[in-house]
Parts: C-alpha cells; sequence; structure tokens
C-alpha cells in the first residue's frame, strides 16, 4: 500500500478506521469520511500528518457529491459507512425498513459513482456486505436483502467498470465500537448467539475483518468476488 491513496466513508470507527491504520501503517494516504466531525478530528489525530478528513452523510446524495468534488486522484475506494436499523417485517415502520437501501446500498451506490473521476484504473472498490446475507437471521429482512443486493452490486461493477476491480466483504459479526455502543447484556448474547452459530465459535476482531480488505484491494487479480470473513457461520 506504500503511496496508495484510499478514500474510506466510514473511516471515523470500526472496520473503516482500522482499515485506515493499517494503510498508514503501510506507506499509504488515507482520507476519512463520516458524519460527526469530532471523531473525525479525534481519528485523523491517531492516524496522523497522512490522514485527512470530511464530512460525508452517505443518506443524502447532495452530500457524496460535495465529499468527492476536488478530492484529488485516489487508488482504492472503501465504503463501510452505514446508519440502518432493521426489525420484523410486521413490526417497523416503512421509514426503518427503507433504512439499510437508503444508506447502505444507495450509500454505496453513489459513493462510487461520484469516485469514478477521481479513481485510478490500477485501482480497487471494497464494497461493504454482511454474512447475514447468505444466512440470515429473524427480524432483519430488509437488512439481509440489501446485503445480498451489495453483493450483486459489487459483481456488476466489477464487469461495468474493468479494469477498477470491484469486490465486498461480507463479515460476520465483528466486535466494533457499533457492538460496543450497545448494553452489554444485548451485546453479550448476540455475541454467544453468534458464536454457537459459527463454524469457529467466536465473534471476530476488527483486525480479522481489515485484514480481509486489505487483501481485497492489494490481489490483483480478485474482481467481483465476495469474501466471507465470518468464521464460517455461513457453512453451518
Ligand atoms: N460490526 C459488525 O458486526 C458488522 C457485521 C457485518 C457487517 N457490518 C457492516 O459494517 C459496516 C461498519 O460497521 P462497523 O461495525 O465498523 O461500524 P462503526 O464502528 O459504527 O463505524 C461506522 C462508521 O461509519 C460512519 N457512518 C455511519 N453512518 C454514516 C452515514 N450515514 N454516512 C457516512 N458515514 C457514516 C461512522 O461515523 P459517523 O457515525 O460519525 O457518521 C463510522 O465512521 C456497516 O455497514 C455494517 O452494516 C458490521
Amino acid at each position: 500500500m506504500r503511496d496508495q491513496r484510499v478514500v474510506i466513508v466510514g473511516g471515523s470507527s470500526g472496520m473503516g478506521l482500522r482499515v485506515a491504520q493499517l494503510v498508514v501503517a503501510a506507506g499509504g494516504r488515507v482520507v476519512i469520511g463520516g458524519r460527526d466531525p469530532d471523531r473525525l478530528a479525534q481519528a485523523v489525530a491517531t492516524l496522523g500528518d497522512r490522514a485527512e478528513s470530511r464530512r460525508v452523510d452517505n443518506t443524502d446524495k447532495t452530500s457524496i457529491a460535495a465529499f468527492f468534488d476536488g478530492i484529488g486522484g485516489f487508488d482504492h475506494l472503501f465504503t463501510p459507512g452505514s446508519s440502518q436499523l432493521s426489525g420484523r417485517i410486521d413490526e417497523i415502520d416503512d421509514d426503518t425498513a427503507e433504512s439499510p437501501f437508503r444508506s447502505k446500498f444507495w450509500g454505496q451506490y453513489y459513493a462510487v459513482k461520484h469516485a469514478l473521476p477521481h479513481l485510478a484504473k490500477t485501482g480497487s472498490i471494497v464494497l461493504m456486505s454482511g454474512a447475514y446475507s447468505q444466512r440470515p437471521l429473524a427480524g432483519a429482512a430488509a437488512y439481509v436483502a440489501c446485503n445480498s443486493a451489495i453483493e450483486g452490486l459489487a459483481r456488476a461493477l466489477a464487469v461495468e467498470l474493468a479494469p477498477i476491480r470491484v469486490n465486498a466483504i461480507s463479515p460476520g459479526l465483528i466486535d466494533t465500537e457499533l457492538w460496543q455502543k450497545r448494553p452489554k447484556e444485548a451485546r453479550e448474547q448476540a455475541h454467544a448467539r453468534y458464536a454457537s452459530l459459527s463454524t469457529l465459535q467466536r465473534v471476530g476482531t476488527v483486525d480479522e475483518a481489515a485484514d480481509a480488505v486489505l487483501f481485497l484491494m492489494r490481489n490483483t487479480y480478485t474482481t467481483g468476488s465476495a469474501l466471507f470473513t465470518d468464521g464460517g457461520y455461513t457453512l453451518r
């Protein structure tokens, strides 16, 4: 990744931030995006002078266009930023039901669209999916379908945008800030359930997921793939 410039929409926390740390440690540069300016500033302070930040809310097309406007050339795009809710089809309102597609699907689609004028032809795009795409749990139908759609989008864009490579990462449960923000009891229950359902009988670490993202950026013969960093959750 030496001298590579990587743009991460959703780079101030979790898997996005860890990818940014790995890129900088390998001699690359990063531009991280997110909604909360304080979080962005804190992240840049830990990343050092090869990092910069820009505000973006990927539920808003105008904000995505402004994020990429004048950003300069770069080599890889990673888009883990997402704010969605989920629930059972017979319990949630329409706004909640539509939130995964609004932020995670269309947010990534429009990020790719506005990134393209700046993205190197030798570069790559890593979309964020999730392993529930292939093995759903009850209570998240729209979120599950959204992840399946993102894996389809990666395949379609790989064909459409070649030689730019496009892949998706489909993590299982990864113990990020997203989980650490939740009440302890609910988090522990969800982690224990995931561990019992997965082949490796544990949840994943941020390092394990970030390492898979770096692989997809670096490996010049992989395109159109969904890489399941899920401890074998989808095998059972
Ligand atoms: N953790 C898991 O177990 C897991 C498993 C499978 C898939 N995933 C997927 O992985 C992605 C990231 O998860 P994570 O656990 O790393 O989350 P995280 O630690 O909460 O980080 C999310 C990042 O995205 C940014 N973000 C959130 N909403 C945004 C928006 N509307 N526009 C732009 N940026 C936004 C956040 O900053 P701001 O809040 O300041 O905007 C933050 O930088 C999500 O798409 C999630 O569905 C997670």
